[in-house]
């Protein structure tokens, strides 16, 4: 898209973090938002600032419950006119079920999943087919993070297989929506100084365990909070790439290059472990390209 002037944004996660700084970043070129978030003191905050520059309006809901979704976009365009920007942004970190293996629980999968997956899946099927039905253009983001491209150690393993899932599903995806005028950014941050760590304590299901954590435990938990204060990028600057990313029509916006290394070592690692090429592969690899003509 040349521009989000004058277009509808939906942005998930809109009142904090990323999120917000797409907001602040597409209300500067004149766009009109549509916030939704589980946080509805912070979405009042956002309202408050953003209502100054461009017509808003705010969902207080959770990116999981598919009728409030449906009801969140029948009334934005109700009352902002078409969606033609879709964020699906919000979500949570691996919290302490994704970096203990002795807490893992199906409580702590269907928590991170529910949120991280299910909440892009629930999006991309509330928005998509209303996108199609108008035709272009369109853009749909999608935060997935660099540990959906990558991994490093294991600890973030349940937000590794969330993350991973967004990858997969945004780079098939994109495929088809190119024909129909809609565009696709997949945003992979490394490090953002929000409050990730922080939401993701609150929201986790864990949290009644906290005043029993491990000393140590705490101890790297706070580590690794103070590492987003220190070495994490401004959300806004964030904000700023992926508008650029829609006007470039960007699949991938990278925000940084901390994934770069474990990205190479991932890559080479699959291909070394692949056999030599055989007469086989290269009439597979003939028949696969010519189904795709
Ligand atoms: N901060 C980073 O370093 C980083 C790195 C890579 C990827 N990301 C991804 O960026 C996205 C945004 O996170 P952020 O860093 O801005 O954090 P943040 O906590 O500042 O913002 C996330 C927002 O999502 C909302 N949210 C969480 N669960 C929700 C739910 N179920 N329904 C509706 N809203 C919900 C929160 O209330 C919050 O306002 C996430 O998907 C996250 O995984 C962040």
């Amino acid at each position: 898209m040349q521009t989000v002037s004058d277009s509808t944004a939906f942005i998930t996660g809109g009142a904090s973090g990323i999120g917000l700084g797409m907001a602040r970043a597409f209300a500067a070129e004149g766009a009109k938002l549509a916030l939704a978030d589980l946080n509805g003191d912070d979405l009042r905050k956002a309202q408050h600032e953003l209502g100054a520059t461009t017509d808003v309006i705010t969902f207080t809901l959770d990116v999981r419950d598919r009728d409030a979704m449906a009801a969140a976009a029948d009334r934005t365009e109700q009352e902002l006119g078409p969606v033609r920007v879709l964020c699906n942004n919000a979500g949570v970190g691996s919290g302490m079920g994704g970096m203990n293996l002795q807490a893992m629980s199906y409580q702590h999968w269907d928590h991170t999943l529910g949120i991280n997956l299910g909440g892009v899946v629930n999006g991309m099927q509330t928005f998509v087919p209303r996108m199609i039905e108008r035709g272009g253009p369109g853009h749909v983001v999608n935060t997935s993070s660099g540990s959906g491209l990558a991994v490093i150690g294991g600890a973030q393993f349940m937000y590794c297989a969330s993350k991973f899932a967004v990858t997969g599903l945004s780079e098939a995806i994109a495929n088809l929506l190119k024909p129909h005028g809609i565009g696709l950014t997949l945003v992979s941050p490394g490090f953002v100084n929000t409050r990730i760590a922080e939401t993701t304590r609150g929201l986790d299901p864990s949290e009644t365990a906290t005043e029993s954590m491990d000393p140590e435990y705490r101890e790297k938990l706070e580590r690794f909070e103070a590492l987003f204060e220190q070495l994490g990028q401004d959300p806004d600057v964030v904000g700023a790439m992926v508008l650029n990313a829609i006007h470039d029509d960007q699949l991938y916006c990278q925000p940084d290059r901390l994934m770069a290394d474990p990205i190479h070592a991932r890559c080479n690692a699959l291909l070394e472990a692949m056999p030599a090429e055989t007469e086989r592969d290269r009439k597979m690899t003939e028949m696969i390209q010519n189904a795709r003509r």
